[in-house]
């Protein structure tokens, strides 16, 4: 696992962008895989304004696949994950929504299969973006979920329904259940990035890199992967006891080995 810490929350978006269009022009088809929520926002405004600016990579023949969707929503619904993603990224990106795929909150018992059946046939996810919960949840794999488990049904936990009743008119509005790719399914991405900003997150960001390996903090599954890069802001980073031997790591590197 590669640990950057950075200065601000501009700066990793800045560098989550630049690791997300250098995919892309290596590999045009490629396929992201794309978390919603508060913090990939930044980055995703930051893809839209390079490609206004003429500056971006094509999207023609890229695939996207988000972690996960609410189930409950009424068709539609502007909190949806699918309207979410259109109107943050994907519509001003080029994709068209038959190439941006989600597990279907409308076929919930054949959802999971389905998914991941369409994750298999696209030849598997290339770079999957991942925000990080307070309560340590990867996707919506809230603690206790499965290291190994795959698409499937899920309850929030109040603490989560909590953190994203912020996007709703009441506590009472947000669903209790989502559709989510697996901890399993996420591992099966070639490349893992995840983001993390602000304070609120510093506790599960150090128990997720530094504590042990378990489902209570679904997060540390990434230390299992083989390629998985963790971008922090100062206070994202500010609970992690090698914070100064990450920073040390990556102001060494070479500028060619990328992240
Ligand atoms: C969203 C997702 C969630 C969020 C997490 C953090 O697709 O999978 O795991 O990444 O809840 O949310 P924010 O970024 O809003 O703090």
């Amino acid at each position: 696992m590669e640990v950057v810490p950075l200065g601000s929350a501009a700066e990793v978006a800045a560098l989550a962008a630049d690791t997300i269009e250098a995919l892309v022009r290596s590999r045009p088809a490629a396929v992201l895989g794309l978390a919603t929520g508060s913090t990939p926002v930044a980055t995703y405004a930051e893809l839209v304004a390079r490609r206004r600016a003429g500056t971006a990579p094509s999207y023609d023949e890229v695939r996207a696949f988000l972690l996960d969707e609410y189930v409950g929503l009424p068709p539609g619904h502007p909190q949806s994950y699918r309207a979410t993603i259109a109107r943050e990224l994907t519509d001003d990106l080029g994709l068209p929504p038959d190439r941006v795929h989600r597990p279907d909150p409308t076929d919930v018992p054949t959802a999971g299969a389905a998914y991941e059946a369409q994750l298999a046939e696209a030849g598997g996810v290339d770079l999957q973006v991942l925000g990080i919960g307070s309560d340590g949840h990867l996707a919506f794999n809230e603690p206790g979920s499965s290291l190994s488990s795959l698409t499937r049904l899920k309850t929030l936990t109040e603490e989560t329904r909590r953190d994203n009743a912020r996007f709703f008119n009441s506590l009472d509005e947000v669903p209790r259940h989502v559709l989510t790719q697996g901890l399993g399914t996420i591992l099966r991405a070639r490349h893992l990035l995840l983001i993390a900003t602000g304070a609120g997150k510093a506790e599960a960001v150090a128990a997720a890199v530094e504590g042990p390996l378990s489902a209570s903090c679904p997060a540390s599954v990434l230390q299992l992967h083989p390629h998985a890069s963790v971008l922090l802001d100062a206070d994202a980073a500010s609970r992690l006891a090698r914070a100064d031997h990450y920073r040390e790591v990556y102001a060494g590197k070479p500028d060619w080995q990328g992240l």
